[in-house]
């Protein structure tokens, strides 16, 4: 067969016009906080096309329309996951575990830890192995809520299958003890083992939403590379918040490039992007 001739075709796209992508960046940042700068175009011009077609728009415009006049069309959950980033790993900034496992053991249970900002649950799961490590008796009085916005990275998260190039950073003492071997078409693949699985409740969670959780206090909430998507004010509102559902002497940890000493007398800086609620 020749197919030297044969046409390259790319998936259509609805139209975009030279505004959408302004829009587009203003709409996300209203809903999810997250700032879509102008590097991000191309890629973000392409990807509003192929949703626009996706729903039968001939344009970017009328799918714009769409959100703006419709709070609760179905299509914001896959414009917004669209958007997401959600890279992520095991023991992700490892010192943080180390500090996580040493302030447990001087709390008293019931012990409640808030990852706000999960993504695909390999670092509430972390959260869950530290705790197995460092916790007596750890299925007892242990709460570990992870939360995300991103409806499509919660149901991975919920599924806690991974590849073994993803859970590469986890020691093989504790691959062997929390993750269960994939055989046939799972070949290759781990699954957390469900009593690590049941030590986490997930839910699909926007930080901007008016509401959380109802009266939980928590002794440690973990929202790392995430406000870094969100500017100064919506940051600082949000830090703010999460100082109200910590409990005395309950910890932030933040991820390695943020920085809200500067943001808030709610917290103090303890060390190595881990931040101490401020006493009332
Ligand atoms: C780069 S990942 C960080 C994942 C994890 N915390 C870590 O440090 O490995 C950022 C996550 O923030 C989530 N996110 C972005 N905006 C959010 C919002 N408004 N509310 C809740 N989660 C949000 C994204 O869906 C994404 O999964």
């Amino acid at each position: 067969m020749n197919i030297a001739h044969k046409p390259f075709s790319l998936p259509a796209l609805s139209v975009v016009e030279s505004n959408d992508f302004t829009r587009a960046a203003r709409i996300l940042h209203t809903r999810a906080g997250i700032l879509l700068g102008s590097h991000k175009r191309d890629m973000a011009e392409r990807t509003l096309g192929l949703r626009a077609k996706k729903v039968n728009f001939a344009t970017v415009r009328e799918y714009l329309d769409l959100l703006e006049q419709s709070p609760h069309s179905p299509e914001w959950e896959n414009f917004v996951n669209a958007f997401t980033i959600n890279h992520t790993a095991f023991f992700r900034e490892q010192h943080h575990f180390e500090i996580l496992g040493d302030f447990v053991k001087t709390r008293t249970k019931p012990l409640s830890i808030w990852c706000a900002a999960s993504s695909t649950g390999e670092e509430p799961y972390s959260i869950a192995i530290t705790l197995q490590e460092y916790c007596p008796q750890p299925s007892y009085g242990v709460n570990i809520i992870a939360t995300d916005i991103d409806t499509k990275a919660i149901e991975r998260a919920k599924a806690g299958v991974y590849s073994m190039e993803r859970v590469k950073p986890v020691p093989e003492e504790q691959l062997k003890k929390y993750f269960q071997r994939g055989v046939g078409e799972r070949a290759g693949m781990v699954r957390v083992k469900q009593a690590v699985r049941d030590m986490v409740k997930f839910d699909v969670l926007n930080l901007l939403s008016p509401t959380w959780h109802s009266n939980e206090k928590f002794d440690a909430i973990f929202c790392r590379n995430t406000m870094i998507y969100f500017d100064k004010e919506t940051q600082t509102r949000i830090l703010e918040r999460f100082a109200q559902v910590l409990k005395p002497g309950g910890l932030l940890f933040a991820g390695h490039s943020e920085n809200f000493t500067y943001l808030t007398k709610a917290f103090r800086l303890q060390g190595q992007t881990v931040y101490v609620v401020s006493e009332t």
